[in-house]
Order: structure tokens, then C-alpha cells, then sequence
């Protein structure tokens, strides 16, 4: 042994990782179900009771019917929470995006139903256009189609959500980043005496290519094509002090929570945003994060129920206090 190496022997953390009762006893994060929000991915195609997405192994698209099942599922586990993302029949998209304030469209038939059958289920209704423009941006595009045009695209969204509210989601939640939205959303809300209806803001979204698998899910990508670019919408994975000011405009404005997404790839910006305000935090563990461990737990090259209830804890540890994941039906 080297003679000048002469450790504190005072000092032993280890006694406090010497058995399961204190590790117990000492350990500082708990995840628990009731954190968790389940994105649950919609289809109308009759016929088709749960079609699998491909890029997302043991994910699959639901019908409203099929879609009850997996909220009655969800409640024994301990899960109160989803949020819902329609595949949109090609023929209801269009530049105007119309169908995403239809009282009847899929979203809406969807919160309406899962709210009469289970209504201490909390509903979080996505609010973008995505889903239903025939180019998949998430806002209206000028007449050169070569630009997301702001305000217009925000008069659409407050319609969205104000349809939204009124079908029974309980959390409009806009994950589109155009600016000025959450202020406008609230106040058409309180307009329309919907003022119970809170707002998840996705105030730090990044332009992140860990949207990939959840774009094949909904069909806002074009089969074979090249992903759309939505960096002038969404934020630059560069940047820190942007995704600060995005998470002050919208507690301005009268967001109720504040959402970073991704997250993985993103906990120093939850553990900001988290220093920065009062109001909870929550995370989207998006489609990418779900299929890279599920990908390589299919193959056998991750512990599946190791690696899944760590990346978790880790979102947590960050200053989540609310988590959207994949995995929320298996936790
Ligand atoms: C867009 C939207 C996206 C996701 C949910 N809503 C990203 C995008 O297509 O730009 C991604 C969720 C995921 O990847 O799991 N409004």
C-alpha cells in the first residue's frame, strides 16, 4: 500500500447502504403512480381494436372502446391521469386545421366518454395543430407556405382548447410554442366560464429528434420523408436562459403547471425551471426516450424493469413532480 495514502477512516458513508432497511430509511426520491400521466395514442379506424406503433414496441393506438379499458387498468394501478393524442383520418386534415375545434372530433368524443365512465380520471387534452394540418406543422402557414404564421395559429388553438374544456378535459395542454397562447387560451376560457379548466403550459419544448417515433404514431410525419423542421417554433436544445424566459411568459400568462420536454436529455433545465417557480413542474419522457430502452430491452441489452423505473427516477430527482411516460400502465 502507498504509504501517504492515509484515508479518514472517521468518516464511513457506506453505513448508510448497509441494508435494505436503510438504504429504505435514507433514500431521498420516491416515485410514485400517482405522478405519472399516461399519453394514450387515439384511432377512429373501426375494425382496428389496438394497432401497434412500430417504433414504439408494446405501444399501441386505441379506440375510444379499447382506450376505457386501459383507463380502467390504469386506475387499479394507482395512475389518475392521461392525456390523450389522436391519429387523425388523412381526409380531416387540412391548412386550416378545422377539425381540431370539431366538438365531435376523436380528441373530444374521447374526453367526453372517458370522463362519463370515470370521471375522477384527470384528463390532459393535447392542444396543437399537428394532428390535423395536411403538412404537420403545428401552426397555420402563410400563403408561400414558408412561414408559421403566429397569431392566426393562436386564434385556432384557444378555439381547440375552448372545445376541449367543453368536452371535459380537465388540463388543456398547448405543445405547440407559439407565443402569447396561454394567455389568450385563458382568457377565452374564463370568457366562456370554463375557469376550472387549468392549463399545462409546454413552455420548454425543444426542436427535439426524439420526437421521431411519436410522429409515426399519430401520422403527422410523411411516410419517407424528412422531419419537419419546427425550429422556429421550438426551442433550440442549445439553449438555457430561452427556455427560462418561455417558462416566466407562460406562469405570466396564467399557466397552472410548467412542462420541460424531454426530458431526459433535459434535467438541467427541469432542475431550473423547478428553482425558478412556485408552480409544479412536470416532464414528457417523449416516444424517443421510451423506444431507445425498449429497443434495446427487446434485444436483451438492458434489464427492461431496471432501466425504465431509472430513468424515471432520474426525471424525478431533476424536480419533476408530474411525469409523462409510456410506461405509466406498467409502473
Ligand atoms: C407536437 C407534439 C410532439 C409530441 C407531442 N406533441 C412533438 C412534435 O411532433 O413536434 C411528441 C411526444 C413524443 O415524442 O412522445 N404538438
Amino acid at each position: 500500500m502507498n504509504e501517504n495514502f492515509k484515508p479518514d477512516m472517521q468518516k464511513r458513508p457506506r453505513r448508510l447502504r448497509a441494508s435494505e432497511a436503510v438504504l429504505g430509511l435514507c433514500e431521498e426520491t420516491v416515485l410514485k403512480p400517482s405522478s405519472l400521466i399516461l399519453p394514450i395514442f387515439l384511432t377512429d379506424d373501426k375494425g382496428v381494436k389496438a394497432s401497434a406503433v412500430k417504433s414504439m414496441p408494446e405501444v399501441s393506438r386505441h379506440s375510444i372502446e379499447s382506450a376505457l379499458k386501459v383507463c380502467e387498468a390504469l386506475l387499479k394501478r394507482g395512475v389518475k391521469a392521461v392525456a390523450p393524442f389522436p391519429a387523425v383520418d388523412k381526409r380531416l386534415k387540412s391548412l386550416d386545421a378545422a377539425e381540431s375545434f370539431n366538438p365531435n372530433s376523436l380528441a373530444n368524443r374521447a374526453a367526453r366518454e372517458i370522463k362519463k365512465r370515470f370521471p375522477e380520471i384527470c384528463i390532459f387534452a393535447d392542444v396543437a395543430l399537428d394532428p390535423y394540418t395536411s403538412h404537420g406543422h403545428d401552426g397555420i402557414l402563410s400563403a408561400n407556405g414558408n412561414t408559421i404564421l403566429n397569431d392566426p395559429t393562436v386564434e385556432v388553438l384557444a378555439k381547440m382548447a375552448l372545445s376541449a374544456a367543453q368536452a371535459g378535459a380537465d388540463f388543456v395542454a398547448p405543445s405547440d410554442m407559439m407565443d402569447g397562447r396561454i394567455g389568450f387560451i385563458r382568457q377565452t376560457l374564463d370568457a366562456e366560464n370554463l375557469q376550472g379548466a387549468g392549463i399545462l403550459a409546454y413552455s420548454a419544448k425543444y426542436a427535439s429528434a426524439f420526437y421521431g417515433p411519436f410522429r409515426d404514431a399519430i401520422g403527422s410525419a410523411k411516410k419517407g420523408a424528412k422531419p419537419l423542421d419546427k425550429r422556429s417554433y421550438q426551442l433550440n436544445p442549445a439553449n438555457v436562459r430561452e427556455a427560462l424566459k418561455e417558462a416566466a411568459l407562460d406562469e405570466a400568462e396564467g399557466a397552472d403547471i410548467l412542462m420541460v420536454k424531454p426530458a431526459g436529455a433535459y434535467l438541467d433545465i427541469i432542475a431550473k425551471v423547478r428553482a425558478q417557480t412556485a408552480l409544479p413542474v412536470a416532464a414528457y419522457q417523449v416516444s424517443g426516450e421510451y423506444a431507445m430502452i425498449a429497443a434495446a430491452a427487446q434485444k436483451g441489452w438492458l434489464d427492461f424493469e431496471k432501466t425504465m423505473r431509472e430513468s424515471l427516477l432520474g426525471i424525478k430527482r431533476a424536480g419533476a413532480d408530474i411525469i409523462l411516460s409510456y410506461w405509466a400502465d406498467r409502473f
